[in-house]
Formats: structure tokens, C-alpha cells, sequence
């Protein structure tokens, strides 16, 4: 299928590890010209470098998007550099371990600005010019969390919630204006933040510290899903691909499960 996506420039928080990493490659494979973000620079060269040695177009950002002059600036670079924006994926996010009695009210507070507000700054900035072309894509990363919530993480699992439902609103908003507004919810996907959470949730249930095992534990006795492993980043880069693209086009509104059927 050809994707048409050479040239079209796109912007993915969070690209410097996991599955903004993922996207960022995909959609460079497939030609678009990539600018990608997080906050740790000597991961975001990496990125780019990896890019570029593929035959890619990559350039980086810094930037703590739950700051506002952060995120304006991010977005001025990204601009200054492409011109235009036709697809921003709204990635960047967290997920600690906190249940309901550990975090006090300001935790929840942080956890809505590094899961949701943060999306919003992106989408604000550059909606406008997005309107101009007549063409986008505004892709949400949120979870399969935001629909079947866990116990262990209350705060993550309404942010997520929040990324599924604004996605659906944005969507109504843009009608007919050629943007398309989608939500990608992943499963557990094996991202060095995925593992960290999981190896903390092993270390409480005395499953050991060898990745293989936690894996398997987590994919047939906690979160069992019925392809029976973690997702991996390529994979969730390959759906938000096709999403970002103009094969794409009568596609909005909606929530994508990558989730091996965890959620059948
Ligand atoms: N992995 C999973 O199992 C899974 C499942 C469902 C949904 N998700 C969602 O997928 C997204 C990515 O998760 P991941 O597993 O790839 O996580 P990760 O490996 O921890 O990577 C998180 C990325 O977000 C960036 N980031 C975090 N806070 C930021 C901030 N305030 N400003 C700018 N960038 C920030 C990080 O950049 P720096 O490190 O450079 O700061 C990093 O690039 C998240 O929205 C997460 O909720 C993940």
C-alpha cells in the first residue's frame, strides 16, 4: 500500500525512547521528515542519528511539555524548521505507581498536566496553522487503561480516559476541515518505562528480577492478552503510520486498540 507520507512533517512527543521512538521511525521510514521531542538530550540525538543512518529526516527538540514557555518554544522550533505541521502525535507521557491512598491531590494535579494539559498545549499550538493547510492528523496516545482501568494506578487510568474522550470532541470540532483526530490505545508495550513499572510490581509480588519471567507473568496471569507477549513499539508505530496518513482519510474519531486482545 503506498502510504503517500514522503515529505510531510511531523512532530511526536516523547520520541527519545519507547513508543514515541517507535512512531518517529516508522514514519521516517515512510519518508516523512520527523522532529522529535522529549527532554533528554543525549537520547534525542541518538534518535536522530539512528534516523539519519536509515536514510531518514530527523531533527530534536528539548522541551518539559508541561511547562507552557516549553511547549511554546518546542512548537516554534518545529515550525521554524518545517514550516508546517501536517501530523502531531501527542505521545509524551508517564505512568507511576501510585495507588489510591499514595498520591495526594497535587500528584494527580502533575500527573493531568504531563498526561493531558501537555496534549492540549500541543494541540493549540499548532491547530491554527493546521487549519491553513487543510489537512492534519492529531493522533492521542492513551492506553488501554483509559478504558478498563487498573486498580494500581488510578491518576493514569483518567488521564487516559481524558486522551480518549478529548480525541472524540476534537474530532466533532474539525468537522469537515480535513484533520482528522485519532486515539491509539496501547496494551503493555516492553518500553524502558513499561519495564520499570512492571519490574516494581514484580519486586512487590516476588516474581524475581529476570525480565522473561515478569514478561510472562504479566501477559498470562495479570494483564493476559491472547497473542500472550508485550507489544513493541514498531508495532504501535506501524498503526499510528497508516493513521497518520493520507490512506487514512476517512478515519476519525475514534479509539484503536493495539492490545493483543487483552481487551476482546
Ligand atoms: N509502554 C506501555 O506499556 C504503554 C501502554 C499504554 C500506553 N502507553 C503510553 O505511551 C506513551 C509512551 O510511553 P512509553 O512506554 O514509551 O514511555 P517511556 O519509555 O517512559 O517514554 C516516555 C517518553 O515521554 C517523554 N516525556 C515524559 N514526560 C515528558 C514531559 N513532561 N515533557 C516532554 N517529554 C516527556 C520522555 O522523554 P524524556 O525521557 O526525554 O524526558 C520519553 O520520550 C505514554 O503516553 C504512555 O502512557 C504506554
Amino acid at each position: 500500500m503506498e502510504l503517500n507520507l514522503k515529505g510531510k512533517k511531523a512532530l511526536v512527543t516523547g520520541s527519545s525512547s519507547g513508543i514515541g521512538e517507535g512512531i518517529a521511525k516508522c514514519l521516517a521510514g515512510e519518508g516523512a521528515h520527523v522532529m522529535i521531542q522529549g527532554r533528554n538530550t543525549q537520547e534525542l540525538q541518538r534518535v536522530v542519528r539512528e534516523i539519519t543512518a536509515e536514510g531518514g529526516i530527523a531533527h530534536y527538540v528539548e522541551g518539559d511539555l508541561t511547562k507552557d514557555h516549553d511547549a511554546k518554544q518546542v512548537a516554534a522550533k518545529t515550525l521554524q524548521t518545517f514550516q508546517q505541521l501536517d501530523i502531531l502525535v501527542n505521545n509524551a507521557g508517564a505512568f507511576p505507581k501510585r495507588g489510591w491512598l499514595q498520591g495526594d491531590p497535587q500528584d494527580w494535579l502533575d500527573l493531568l498536566n504531563v498526561n493531558v494539559v501537555s496534549m492540549v498545549r500541543m494541540i493549540q499550538a499548532f491547530l491554527p496553522q493546521m487549519k491553513t493547510l487543510g489537512w492534519g492528523r492529531i493522533i492521542q496516545i492513551a492506553s488501554v487503561a483509559g478504558i478498563s482501568p487498573s486498580p494500581g494506578l488510578p491518576e493514569y487510568g483518567i488521564t487516559k480516559a481524558a486522551n480518549i474522550n478529548m480525541t472524540i470532541s476534537l474530532a466533532k470540532d474539525l468537522a469537515g476541515s480535513g484533520i482528522t483526530v485519532n486515539t491509539v490505545s496501547p496494551g503493555p508495550i516492553a518500553t524502558a518505562g513499561a519495564r520499570k513499572l512492571f519490574q516494581e510490581i514484580a519486586a512487590e509480588k516476588n516474581w524475581g528480577t529476570n525480565w522473561e519471567v515478569i514478561e510472562k507473568k504479566v501477559t498470562q496471569e495479570m494483564l493476559p492478552n491472547l497473542v500472550g507477549r508485550f507489544g513493541t513499539p514498531e508495532e504501535v508505530g506501524n498503526l499510528v503510520t497508516f493513521l497518520a496518513s493520507p490512506a487514512a482519510d476517512f478515519i476519525t474519531g475514534v479509539n484503536y486498540k493495539i492490545d493483543g486482545g487483552r481487551l476482546a
